[in-house]
């Protein structure tokens, strides 16, 4: 999908649907519809008169008989003027999307969804179109693809969508914004394919072959070490999920430099490609839901995709912890005892707690190698996340509350939702061992989110950091954004860009 803008007035547009949206109580129309709508010969006015957009979310569409450029003209309730914001505006855009890829349009123009109104100066408004518009394109279909001329129910994607303005002092912005947004959309949508996409697929090699890309660009570098050199290095709890599986494993970290002075700002992302719960194996119910184990890790590989093209100003460091979390004759078990690259000895309580490891590691090493700015985690840690929050909103922790607001204001930008839990040094004590420094979980079950933060927070050294969990909206789309498909979501990638700037 290409999006574009385009200054014109709205009856010379030529596309296959032209779509714009009124507020259910204005008492008349803007000035670009009503010259729309006289060439169009009052169709506008007369099904607004007849009721057709009196109920909430409605919309109909026509064809303009070639009356006007465009083949057919859909318009839409968007709801009362004060309640307008940027879930109406995202929703619409949706509407539009869906309904154009039902009448498989391959041009469609956005002509009015009154994004002058919103409250966020117009390139922040056309960067929230250009990103829903891929958002809600988006397919997973890597699997299911017909071809349009083999079967009638072929998916057609949409080819190219105009933001369309009467003006052309709008232009600059809309195009500031159609950049940003489009990077922002296509990002997300990346880290979503890798979520989606099976174990068999998505292998910690499928990732490092995906980084590699990534670090041609210029600006960027990789480092892989795989678990010889990570044996070597010190990493034993890192090791110790690893050492289960026959699929190799990885820390990947990505650098992009925008100069040589400034410390960097770190993503680190929890990549488990597959967590059967290892030799504390998951019961089978949903099991293949944890082959999205790994969003922590999409998320950072798509912010670094975009952040390759968006070139920030900050430098960055985005590394990823890629395992797979199998039993086998080779697996760690309960009662093991691991040592960890910071020295700490880890006994293991549930292999299952897995994530927290490979992040204990991936988390030290940044901590001391990079000396961060700040740093953030995303992980789908617990599910005790989810049942605490739900899917609608992801965990939040922090050893230092200004980075928690930092990253609460981003999101807020982003559009994503998150909640912050606290960390009290008390939580500490639930992960005490008789024979370790730590155990890698509580048997007590209490505070299931918390107690793997705490334990996270013993490998972030001085550094200021937070810990997004994930394991709500990360996954599949239950009630996440009503502009997605029911698939996964890509949820982080969008807040970690807005961190940027
Ligand atoms: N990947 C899971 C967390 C998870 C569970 C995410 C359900 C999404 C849905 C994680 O590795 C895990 O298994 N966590 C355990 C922790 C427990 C053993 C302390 C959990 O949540 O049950
Ligand atoms: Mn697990
Ligand atoms: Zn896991």
């Amino acid at each position: 999908m290409q999006i574009k803008s385009q200054i014109a007035p709205l009856a010379k547009v030529k596309c296959d649907l032209l779509a714009v949206a009124v507020f259910k109580d204005a008492k008349t129309l803007p000035p670009e519809l009503a010259a729309l709508d006289r060439t169009l010969g009052g169709a506008l006015q007369t099904g607004i008169k007849q009721g057709d957009l009196a109920r909430k979310g409605s919309g109909y569409w026509f064809y303009t008989s070639k009356k006007a450029a465009a083949t057919r003209v859909l318009i839409m309730n968007l709801g009362l003027r004060k309640e307008y914001d940027d879930e109406k505006l995202r929703q619409a855009v949706h509407q539009v999307i869906t309904l154009a890829r039902r009448l498989r349009v391959a041009h469609l123009a956005l002509g009015h969804l009154a994004i002058e109104e919103s409250k966020w100066p117009l390139a922040e408004a056309a960067h929230k179109v250009a990103e829903t518009c891929l958002l809600a394109h988006y397919k997973y279909d890597a699997f299911t693809k017909k071809k349009e001329t083999d079967d009638e129910d072929a998916d057609r994607p949409i080819e190219t969508v105009a933001l369309v303005s009467a003006h052309a002092s709008t232009q600059k912005a809309l195009n500031q914004g159609i950049r940003s947004g489009t990077v922002y959309g296509s990002a997300t949508n990346f880290a979503r394919d890798l979520v989606n996409g099976p174990r068999n697929h998505v292998t910690p090699d499928a990732f490092l072959e995906k980084a590699r890309k990534i670090a041609r660009r210029p600006g960027m570098t990789l480092k892989v070490f795989n678990t010889a050199q990570l044996k070597k290095m010190g990493a034993g709890c890192f090791c110790g999920v690893a050492q289960g599986s026959d699929n190799p494993a990885y820390m990947l970290v990505l650098e992009y430099r925008h100069n040589q002075k400034n410390p960097p700002v770190a993503f680190v992302g929890k990549g488990i490609t597959f967590d059967t719960g290892g030799i504390s194996i998951k019961p089978s119910t949903k099991m293949r839901d944890m082959k999205m184990d790994m969003a922590g890790a999409a998320a950072v590989l798509g912010a670094m995709l975009a952040i390759s093209e968006l070139k920030p100003k900050e430098n960055v460091i985005g590394v990823m912890a890629l395992s797979e979390n199998m039993p086998s004759g080779h697996a760690y078990t309960p009662g093991d005892i691991l040592k960890a690259l910071n020295g700490k000895t880890v006994e293991i309580n549930s292999t299952d707690a897995e994530g927290r490891l490979v992040l204990a590691d991936a988390l030290t090493y940044t901590a001391r190698t990079y000396k961060p700015k700040y740093m953030v985690d995303l992980a789908t840690l617990t599910g005790a996340c989810r049942t605490a929050l739900g899917t609608y909103r992801a965990g939040l922790m922090t050893n230092h509350q200004a980075t928690a607001d930092q990253i609460m204001q981003a999101a807020e930008r982003a559009g994503e939702r998150y909640w912050q839990l606290p960390l009290d040094k008390a939580y500490k004590k639930l992960l005490k061992s008789k024979y370790a420094d730590l155990m890698n979980n509580s048997d007590s079950g209490l505070a299931g989110t918390i107690s793997a933060a705490a334990f996270l927070q013993e490998f972030v050294e001085k550094t200021h950091w937070a810990h997004l969990d994930i394991a709500g909206p990360g996954m599949e789309n239950e009630g996440v954004f009503d502009y997605m498909d029911k698939t996964a979501t890509g949820f982080g990638v969008r807040t970690l860009l807005r961190l940027l700037g």
